[in-house]
């Protein structure tokens, strides 16, 4: 972003007050910000007594050698056993702690005293391998309960995990099992995919080839396909982890003993390890998942239907939710199978009362119809949860309207892999919301928006996103390289992080997020937020998806091209694209109409679902498009360039 702070050209006026039952029951009052706020680090130092310490801290924060921080640095605890032992302990073993939905159908619960058993047999296990406390552990893993085991189980005996999302080549996971050195991996032959087996342990086989570091590979049967096995690395979890003993005594680690490495691609350069540790990670997990989805353990049921290889199953599907005992969903599969409804059927199946999932994803259900989720029973949902991109006003409207019964709030996160947990959003009972906007800082989190010269913006101005104080679950490092953790979030402004986020703040002070800082346009000296022009595309009625880029143009600088994918009933047409550029100029000002307007059939999307719009801008610049190794489906690209006259 240069020359001037983002223009701010999105009016949302709609606003939903928090319902008045959840509002007089609700987990967090407004109280905790002023409470928060009053007193940051004691406010941080009670949220650490949700945990169990073996040793209690007595030093909230160690910020003396900035940015490396330490949280609650003299307390011991042991993850694992927060996630599991103590509520066996507090007499809650028979609760259910994972309902596995496998893709095919098949599906078992299990409780929090199975769990604790399969924990301490599977770290029974691990030690067998020689795995000891501070070695790293690989995981490459499918959706099944097997997977949370694994992180446990590493938790429990201090080795770090480094989750591998299982749709990534071996090539991927060569590298970082490089990275981080692991010695084992934990695997399985396959994993169900749009109704049929999808094989992980070839990729293993091949990464653990080429890193030479790892010495057993351990494999979960989960879709019984052929494996090529080696006898002397590999072992069967099945033969290695049942005839292990149910006793494993937790051993309590240091606070900032590491828990996780999680690699963030970024875009460009190699992967970065982001590496994540114990007391207060777990404290800011726990305490945003019970603040921001206003968890009653006893009588909830939540989902998040994000894949555990991201920071989101890492976050809010093993450590917060079993750090506070919670009863979740947990689904194999893909949204569309067997039938466009699964995720409706689970929620009807479950009673699932808490819903945590992506605006790629609910963008898709509305392109699917209203007709789909409105043939099952959704009443027993109560708080719907967004992550992962800027959530289209227009989009926030519909989940809410029919998945959540035009009742249930829905809370609009924004936090980063980098961040490990929340950081900026509403609170279901407290917030009066507005649809596309994460709103505030939670209490004991301090964010702003700052300009080119790190000036903080007033009311209704525009910039950069940062972060001004530490936080408990903030990255510690990037795993072997401390140089590049300052460079990359602690240089661009001093003494504050830098999120590589743009955002505005609206006249009541609230926070909008605009997207990446890379994606912002920059058209006849002002800069413009692709994500604001994609919300105003997709508030008309004929637009379910859009994906906004600036192309160099020799009049403005950059033009705004946009992408979009119609509505089922909505028809191409000259005179529709007229009519969407009529629509972006009044909802926004003629500043912001796109030159060009494409309807496509689909857009490019990574794993995770967000929309690679670099590989839009090469199209929109008739160049030849570059890296597409990222994408989920790498033949999106060639229907795309399809419809356009050939590059000259
Ligand atoms: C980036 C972080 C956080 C877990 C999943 C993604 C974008 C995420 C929001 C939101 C606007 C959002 C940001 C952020 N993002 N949530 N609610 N509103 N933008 O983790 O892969 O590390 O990506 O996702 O651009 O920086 P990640």
């Amino acid at each position: 972003m240069s020359n001037e702070s983002l223009a701010n050209l999105l009016k949302e006026e709609r606003r939903f007050a928090p319902p008045a039952d959840l509002a007089a029951n609700a987990n967090v009052t407004a109280e905790a910000y002023e409470r928060a706020k009053a007193d940051r680090l004691g406010f941080w130092a009670e949220q650490a007594r949700r945990l169990t310490w073996a040793e209690e801290p007595t030093e909230t924060l160690d910020w003396s050698n900035p940015p490396f921080a330490k949280w609650f640095k003299d307390g011991k605890l042991n993850v694992a056993y927060n996630c599991v032992d103590r509520h066996v302990e507090a007499g809650n073993g028979d609760r259910v702690a994972i309902h596995f939905e496998g893709e095919p159908g098949d599906s078992r619960s299990l409780t929090y005293a199975q769990l604790k058993d399969e924990v301490s047999k599977a770290a029974n296990a691990l030690l067998e391998l020689g795995v000891q406390k501070g070695d790293r552990v690989a995981v490459y893993m499918p959706m099944i309960p097997e997977t949370a085991i694994a992180m446990l189980a590493c938790a429990r005996i201090g080795a770090a995990h480094s989750v591998v999302f299982g749709g990534f080549s071996s090539d991927a996971l060569a590298t970082r099992i490089q990275d981080a050195d692991a010695k084992v991996v934990i695997t399985s032959d396959g994993g169900y995919r749009r109704g049929k087996p999808s094989a992980l342990k070839p990729a293993v086989d091949e990464a653990v080839e080429r890193a030479g570091t790892v010495e057993h590979v351990l494999v979960v049967r989960r879709t019984g396909q052929e494996v090529a096995w080696d006898d002397s690395r590999d072992k069967w979890w099945h033969e290695t982890v049942d005839r292990q003993s149910a006793e494993h005594t937790p051993e309590a680690f240091d606070a900032e003993h590491p828990l996780f490495i999680l690699y963030t691609s970024g875009t460009t350069g190699k992967p970065k390890g982001i590496l994540h540790t114990s007391g207060g990670y777990l404290t800011q997990t726990a305490y945003t998942h019970w603040a921001v989805f206003d968890l009653k353990p006893e009588t909830d049921v939540y989902w998040c239907t994000a894949d555990v290889g991201w920071v989101t199953g890492h976050s809010y599907i093993v450590y917060g939710p079993l750090a506070n005992g919670a009863t979740q969903v947990m689904y194999e599969g893909t949204p569309d199978t067997p039938h466009q409804g699964r995720f409706w059927e689970i929620v009807q199946k479950y009673k699932v009362s808490i819903l945590y999932t992506a605006p790629t994803a609910i963008r898709t259900f509305m392109k699917w119809g209203d007709d789909i989720p409105a043939k099952f029973d959704l009443s027993s949902l109560r708080v719907l949860g967004s992550v992962g991109e800027p959530i289209n006003p227009e989009a926030w409207i519909w989940y809410r309207k029919n998945i959540g019964a035009d009742a249930t709030p829905v809370v609009d996160t924004w936090w980063q892999t980098e961040t490990g947990a929340m950081m900026i959003t509403p609170l279901p009972g407290v917030t009066h919301a507005k649809p596309g906007s994460a709103q505030r800082p939670l209490p004991g989190i301090s964010a702003t928006v700052v300009d080119d010269e790190a000036n903080e913006v007033p009311d209704g101005g525009g910039g950069y996103l940062v972060l001004t104080e530490p936080w408990p679950s903030m990255l510690r490092t990037i795993w072997g390289d401390d140089q590049r953790f300052i460079d990359t979030y602690w240089s661009r402004f001093e003494g504050k992080y830098f999120a590589g986020d743009g955002a505005k703040k609206d006249q009541d002070g609230d926070i909008w997020l605009l997207g990446r800082v890379d994606d912002v346009m920059l058209v006849s000296g002002h800069n413009i937020s692709t994500t604001e022009v994609e919300s105003a595309l997709v508030s008309h009625p004929s637009v379910a998806e859009a994906a906004v880029v600036g192309a160099a143009d020799e009049t403005t600088g950059q033009a705004i091209v946009a992408f979009v994918i119609l509505r089922g009933a909505a028809a191409e047409s000259e005179d529709l694209v007229t009519e969407l550029r009529n629509h972006v100029g009044a909802t926004l000002g003629p500043i912001a109409k796109p030159k060009r307007i494409l309807p496509v059939a689909e857009l490019p999307k990574t794993r995770s679902g967000k929309i690679m719009r670099r590989l839009l801008r090469d199209v929109a610049e008739n160049r030849q498009v570059g890296d597409v190794t990222t994408l989920a489906d790498s033949t999106v690209m060639d229907l795309i360039q399809s419809k356009l006259p050939a590059a000259p």
